[in-house]
């Protein structure tokens, strides 16, 4: 049997330079006259992680330089040879092992653009059951499982996908936001990069389910290899009767497109991300109408983010029960945690929801990178409010973490060690609010501005306690009176920052920095 070596070919392990490894790894092998299949997979963990096929299952290597080549063959790592570089088998490395990979089962195991390998992981079997099966008990299905939207909201996916089913109209689409603008986010490039087809075969369930035939990935600049892999996966699908008239031979048409976002944070709102779409300015629009009711060109949308849609295929394959089962109070199922910022273990790490924040950073992620005390975690993106160790014991959960004036969003969680200046970090915030306000409405417009300028001054120690209790007024109107979570959510850094870490907004001669 022709050995087979999986190097990743992901953005990830790409920027770590698993093109250089690949090519050593080819040259070594003419060099020895050996043959060998190279398979260009998706990442794990430890990229570039190289893994080879061998009788007892596969052996994982990494992270493996382009100077480890010669020693690796040396070793006889075609056999799973030990190097200093052996890991052993990958599902019994204690950072993939503690996970339950629901969505990401295939993510780093499959050639992310063969058909026949995502079929042989049990792909398209929830495609397959779904056109077998009454539009409104796909939708049933979708609810019962319990899941919700993994783009930062947590909008029960069935009851959207409910409201466009019984909206009538000649034409409806499914958008899917890939649009992954939150700071230490990475799972929806991942998936598409790692395995497309579950994204393919979820948004397809998801036209079937509401009458929609047409999709579009809406999917950010930065993102070129996820782009490039969409659209091959999504040509390869066509061909194969995946999509177009008669998915999988059925009577139900669906097809769909991607696209690419010019570059804005705001885009991936959902209504600025449909007028983006549309080729227009990408300005939020006014809720009503819903976009499940008046969205893409007028027409009733459902607008789903990559790990919402991409989670659908096991729900539709392994029932509403199974996923259910998985998770605590109203956060059903699992949740890609994205583990990012000064930690030692970084990477994408999937559980069911109900792991205490202390856990993730400490037990998954080791602590700081740096070594140093964590002072304090933003978990949500830019939008979400950093805790303190004193919250550790919050379980990942949407309304454990809302009960403590925080929010999950789209599930990363950026590190912080003693050394960080919250201060700087709320200021921070209102500049990002500033720079990436869509201009729409005045209190994340103005807010934003006068905000940094108020803590500017606190900073400098002018009238320090008036101005703090202006930033905590400010944060109150543009909590209220914005019209969408990017006004609305700015607050939440800048709040949790003045209450759990008052010391840091102290005016300057008075304040204690950590070395
Ligand atoms: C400023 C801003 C940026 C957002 N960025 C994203 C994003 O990058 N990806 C995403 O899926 N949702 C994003 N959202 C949330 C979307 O508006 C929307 O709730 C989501 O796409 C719905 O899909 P879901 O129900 O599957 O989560 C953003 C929201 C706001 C206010
Ligand atoms: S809150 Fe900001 S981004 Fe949202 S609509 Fe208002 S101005 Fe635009």
């Amino acid at each position: 049997m022709i050995p087979r070596i999986y190097i990743p070919a992901d953005s990830g392990a790409l920027a770590l330079g698993a093109e250089k490894v690949a090519r050593a790894i080819e040259k070594e092998l003419k060099e020895r006259g050996v043959e060998a299949k190279i398979v260009r997979n998706g990442s794990y963990f430890l990229e570039p992680m190289v893994e080879v096929a061998t009788a007892e299952g596969r052996v994982a290597y990494g992270p493996v330089k382009p100077s480890d080549v010669k020693s690796l063959f040396d070793s006889g790592f075609l056999k799973g040879g030990h190097h200093k570089r052996w890991l052993g088998a990958p599902d019994k490395i204690p950072f993939l092992a503690k996970q339950t990979r629901l969505t990401f089962a295939r993510c780093g195991v499959i050639d992310p653009l063969s058909l026949d390998s995502y079929k042989s992981h049990g792909g398209l079997r929830g495609l397959q059951n779904a056109v077998a099966m009454a539009p409104a008990d796909v939708v049933n299905q979708v609810t019962e499982s319990g899941l919700r939207g993994r783009g930062g909201a947590g909008f029960p996916t069935g009851i959207k996908w409910k409201t466009v089913l019984d909206t009538n109209s000649e034409r409806k689409y499914i958008v899917c936001n890939a649009d992954e603008g939150d700071s230490a986010t990475f799972a929806d490039r991942m998936i598409m990069e790692g395995d497309p087809f579950v994204l393919i075969e979820g948004m397809a369930i998801a036209g079937i389910a509401t009458g929609a035939t047409k999709g579009f990935v809406y999917i950010r600049s930065e993102y070129p290899h996820a782009v490039a892999t969409m659209n091959k996966a999504v040509a390869i699908a066509r061909k194969a009767g995946v999509l177009g008239v008669n998915v999988l031979g059925s009577p139900n048409a669906f097809d769909m497109e991607i696209r690419v976002g010019a570059g804005a944070y705001v885009c991936g709102e959902e209504t600025s991300l449909l007028n983006s779409l549309e080729g227009k300015r990408g300005v939020v629009r006014a809720k009503p109408p819903l976009p499940a009711i008046q969205g893409l060109f007028g027409k009733p949308t459902v607008i789903n983010n990559v790990i919402s849609l991409a989670s659908v295929p096991i729900i539709m394959d392994k029932g509403a029960a199974y996923y259910k089962d998985f998770g605590m109070g109203r956060s059903r199922g699992t949740i890609p945690i994205q583990i990012a910022g000064n930690v030692k273990h970084g990477g994408l790490f999937e559980t069911a929801f109900g792991l205490t924040l202390g856990e993730i950073v400490d037990e998954i992620g080791g602590g700081t990178a740096s070594g140093r005390p964590v002072k304090a975690v933003q978990v949500g993106g830019p939008l979400g409010a950093y805790f303190p160790r004193a919250l550790f014991d919050t379980p990942f959960d949407y309304e454990a973490f809302a009960a403590k004036d925080g929010l999950i969003g789209h599930a990363g969680i950026t590190v912080f060690d003693d050394s960080a200046d919250m201060m700087k970090q709320a200021r921070f915030a209102m500049e990002f609010c500033a720079i990436e306000s869509c201009g729409k409405c005045t209190p994340c417009r103005i807010g934003s501005t006068r905000g940094m300028e108020v803590l500017d001054k606190v900073a400098a120690g002018i009238e320090a306690e008036k101005n703090l209790a202006l930033v905590t007024d400010l944060c109150n109107t543009m909590k209220f009176g914005s019209l969408c979570a990017l006004g609305g959510f700015t607050p939440y850094p800048v709040m949790s920052s003045i209450t759990h870490f008052p010391e840091d907004f102290k005016p300057a001669p008075t304040r204690v920095a950590a070395e």
